[in-house]
């Protein structure tokens, strides 16, 4: 029985699916040999449909998220899961994203299905920084690296200043910014408030972990190295 409800935790199928799937001989060790549904296989050795299982709990993916895809499992039009094997959203424990990008910006987007690791990185105790690269409607007035840093400023219907962030200039109209926190729309707002406007959006760090060759659309799993760099 344990071997049904793994399996059917990763999102494979009902318990019933699975128990079926064994007796039709779908789940074998990498010998090839049919598993019952009492074997003690380790999970790295078993096979569904000749593929390795999906990794067990605890898993963290990076996705270099496109434009136009909500971070929601629910919401209308194309969202993120779009993207991943469709079992993934019937895996327990569930899949979410660690933190959202907004529809209309792209970039490094974490998932993860460990509860522990995900307040981890957005845990304001962790300090994970986070680089977005931003092209404006108009050219920087000169201040905004300075207002920025200050740790005073003040956006709309908030109660608490911004901790400081900070602004490299690229040219007059492109920027990357460096946050260490993630309130609403963040990045956009603060562009908002000096006047500006953000016309194209896309976070290329989180903390020592960049997209490294990830194509738009495209996801992997993190080892445990991958991981560790998120806070290094
Ligand atoms: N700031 C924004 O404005 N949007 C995002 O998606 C992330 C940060």
């Amino acid at each position: 029985m344990r071997l049904v409800k793994l399996i059917a935790n990763l999102g494979y199928g009902s318990r019933k699916e699975i128990q079926m799937a064994i007796r039709n001989g779908w789940v074998t060790d990498r010998d090839g040999n049919p598993l019952k549904v009492d074997s003690k296989t380790p999970h790295e050795d078993i096979l569904f449909d000749d593929e390795p299982l999906d990794p067990p709990e605890g898993m963290v993916l990076l996705m270099n998220k496109p434009l136009g895809y909500t971070c929601s499992t629910k919401d209308q039009g194309r969202l993120v899961y779009d993207l991943l094997p469709d079992r993934f959203r019937m895996r327990k424990p569930v899949l979410s994203t660690i933190g959202r990008l907004d529809k209309e910006t792209s970039g490094a987007l974490l998932f993860t299905d460990d509860g522990t690791f995900l307040h981890k990185v957005i845990s304001p105790k962790s300090e994970v920084p986070k680089v977005y690269e931003a092209e404006l409607d108009r050219p920087l007035k000169g201040n905004e690296a300075a207002i920025f840093a200050s740790g005073e400023m003040m956006l709309e219907n908030e109660q608490k200043p911004l901790k400081p962030a900070e602004l490299d200039v690229i040219d007059d109209t492109h920027v990357r910014l460096t946050l260490h926190e993630g309130r609403y729309h963040q990045v956009r707002r603060m562009f908002a408030a000096t006047g500006n406007h953000v016309n194209a959006l896309t976070r290329i760090r989180i903390g020592g972990l960049g997209l490294e060759g990830l194509g738009e659309g495209e996801w992997k799993l993190l080892g445990e190295e991958e991981k560790s760099r998120i806070f290094g």
